[in-house]
């Protein structure tokens, strides 16, 4: 018979995830920063980055809590958002609309985020682990605070840009 597994094996697991998901992360924003046309665009991925620093100790701190190592789990999801990213950036590349093909990639990859950090605080909650739970807001508002921005830029730089050459 296999073994009982447990929230607490769920919430292990998914930690693993978003660690994965982080690093990639960490990675894929200085390719982004660099694909962006816009100084608004380039200082938000930049900004983000830093934040990302903080959101992987953040969750290092998480593992210790639960009294594991630090360790990360292939995250088929995010490897296709950010595949999708890259298709963008080759196919926008140098174009009028590359900040809005840029954000709406970005925007994915924190509605992926927010999908897991919502789940994991609740878990979190659920298994008694307040200080765990603490910790994953902080990161839940601040992707949820990314999010607003990206579409604040959208708004005002990215997608008046990409309209001119139509208009
Ligand atoms: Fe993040
Ligand atoms: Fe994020």
């Amino acid at each position: 018979m296999a073994k009982e597994k447990t929230l607490q094996d769920l919430f292990h697991d998914t930690l693993k995830d978003i660690y994965y998901a982080e690093r990639k992360i960490l990675k894929a924003l200085p390719k982004m920063k660099r694909a962006a046309q816009s100084e608004e665009l380039k200082a938000a991925f930049e900004k983000h980055r830093e934040e990302t620093e903080g959101q992987i100790e953040r969750l290092q701190q998480v593992f210790e809590l639960l009294g594991k190592r630090p360790q990360g789990k292939t995250c088929d999801a995010i490897e296709g958002i950010i595949a999708e990213g890259e298709e963008i950036m080759d196919e926008f590349k140098g174009t009028a609309a590359i900040d809005a093909g840029l954000i709406s990639a970005a925007q994915a990859v924190e509605h992926y985020e927010i999908a897991r950090y919502g789940t994991l605080k609740r878990w979190a909650e659920t298994l008694g682990m307040k200080d765990a739970a603490k910790l994953l807001d902080e990161t839940l508002q601040q992707e949820g605070k990314t999010d607003e921005d990206l579409t604040t830029l959208a708004d005002k730089v990215a997608n008046p840009a990409a309209m001119e050459k139509a208009a």
